[in-house]
C-alpha cells in the first residue's frame, strides 16, 4: 500500500542526494501535478527550485492572476510569463488538432527556453510527469496508435541540455493529491480538476481567435462555478465546455438569432484512460444552459455530451 509520508520521505531525501546544489527549474501549470512536484522539489532544495508559470492565452477565465498569488502565498519562487500574444498568433488559421499541439508545444519550449537561460548555471529540468502520462505518451509512440500527442511529456529539445527530474514519474493521480495533502498544499488546489497544457484550444473547434477564446472561457467559467456553487464540483472528475464551429438558429425576444453552440461535458474517471459521462442532475443542466444563453453573447444552444471514453476520449481534438 501507499504512504504518502513513507513517499513524501523518501522523494526528498533520493531528490537531495540527485540534484545537490544545483539549480532546478520547472514549468508551472497552475495543476495539481506540477504544484505537488514543486512543493516537494521545494522541500528538498528550497530557494534553488525556480518555477515558471507561462500564460498561453488558454487559460480558464481570470486563472493566470488567481494561481500565481497562489503560488506567491505558498512561497514559491515563481515567475509569471504572459506569453498569450505569442501562442495566440502561432495558432492563427490552424485548425487540425495535432497542428495545434504541436505549435504550442513548440512555443511553450521557446519561451520557457528563454526563461530558464535567463536563469544563471541551470542544471536540471523538473516536471510533473505522472504514471498515466508515462503510459499514454508510450502509446502515442508506439506504432500501433497515434492517440494525442501530449506536449508535456518528452517535449524537451537537446539543446537544453537539462538533466531531468521526474519525481512523480511512478505515481497515480490519486496519490499524488495524497502526497500533497501530506504536504499542507491547499485542498481546493489539490481538488482542481485536470486540464490539459494546450488548454482551451483543444475545446475550440476549428480555427482559434480571441473572440472565441473569451467565449469560451465565459462559458466554462458558468459552468464550473455552477457545479462549485451546487456541490457538483468534487463529485466530478473533470470537467470543461467545448466551443463546435457550428452556428444554429434560435430566437430571442422577437428576432432570429443565428449563433454559436457549446457542448458541456463532465466525466467521472480515475486516470483519464477510460471515462463515464456523468449524470448531472437535470434542474442543474437546465440552470446552467440557462445562464450561459443569458449571459454569453453569441451563443444560442447548449448540448450535454453523453459518450464515455472510449469509443469517444474526454477531449473532442
Ligand atoms: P483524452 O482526450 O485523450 O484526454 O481522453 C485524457 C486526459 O488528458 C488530457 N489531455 C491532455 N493533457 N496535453 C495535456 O497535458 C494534451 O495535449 C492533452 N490532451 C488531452 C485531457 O484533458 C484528459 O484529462
Amino acid at each position: 500500500t501507499f504512504t504518502p509520508n513513507a513517499f513524501v520521505d523518501d522523494c526528498v531525501r533520493d531528490l537531495r542526494a540527485k540534484v545537490k546544489d544545483d539549480k532546478v527549474v520547472l514549468g508551472l501549470s497552475g495543476g495539481v501535478d506540477s504544484t505537488v512536484a514543486a512543493v516537494l522539489l521545494h522541500k528538498a532544495i528550497g530557494k534553488n527550485l525556480y518555477c515558471i508559470f507561462v500564460n498561453n492565452g488558454l487559460l480558464r477565465k481570470n486563472e493566470f492572476e488567481n494561481v500565481l498569488n497562489q503560488y506567491k502565498g505558498m512561497g514559491l519562487n515563481v515567475k509569471g510569463v504572459d506569453a498569450s500574444e505569442r501562442f495566440l498568433s502561432a495558432l492563427d488559421g490552424i485548425e487540425e488538432p495535432e497542428a495545434k499541439r504541436k505549435a504550442i508545444g513548440r512555443v511553450f519550449i521557446e519561451v520557457f527556453d528563454d526563461e530558464a537561460h535567463q536563469i544563471e548555471d541551470v542544471k536540471w529540468l523538473a516536471q510533473g510527469t505522472i504514471y498515466p502520462d508515462v503510459i499514454e505518451s508510450i502509446s502515442v509512440k508506439g506504432p500501433s496508435a497515434t492517440i494525442k500527442s501530449h506536449h508535456n511529456v518528452g517535449g524537451l529539445p537537446d539543446y537544453m541540455k537539462l538533466q531531468i527530474v521526474e519525481p512523480l514519474r511512478m505515481l497515480f493521480k490519486d496519490e499524488v493529491r495524497r502526497v500533497g495533502k501530506t504536504l499542507g498544499i491547499d485542498a481546493e488546489l489539490l481538488g482542481r480538476h485536470p486540464f490539459p497544457g494546450p488548454g482551451l484550444s483543444i475545446r475550440i473547434l476549428g480555427a482559434i481567435t480571441p473572440e472565441k477564446v473569451r467565449i469560451l472561457q465565459e462559458v466554462d467559467f458558468v459552468f464550473i462555478e455552477g457545479l462549485k456553487s451546487h456541490g457538483l464540483y468534487d463529485k466530478v472528475w473533470q470537467a470543461g465546455a467545448i466551443l463546435l464551429p457550428v452556428n444554429s438558429v434560435g430566437v430571442m425576444g422577437d428576432e432570429r438569432t443565428y449563433e454559436k453552440v457549446v457542448a458541456l461535458r463532465a466525466v467521472e474517471s480515475t486516470d483519464g484512460m477510460t471515462a463515464d459521462w456523468v449524470h448531472l442532475p437535470y434542474d442543474f443542466l437546465m440552470k446552467i444552459s440557462n445562464e450561459i444563453i443569458n449571459k454569453v453573447k453569441g451563443v444560442n444552444r447548449v448540448v450535454y455530451d453523453i459518450s464515455s471514453k472510449p469509443p469517444a476520449t474526454i477531449e473532442w481534438e
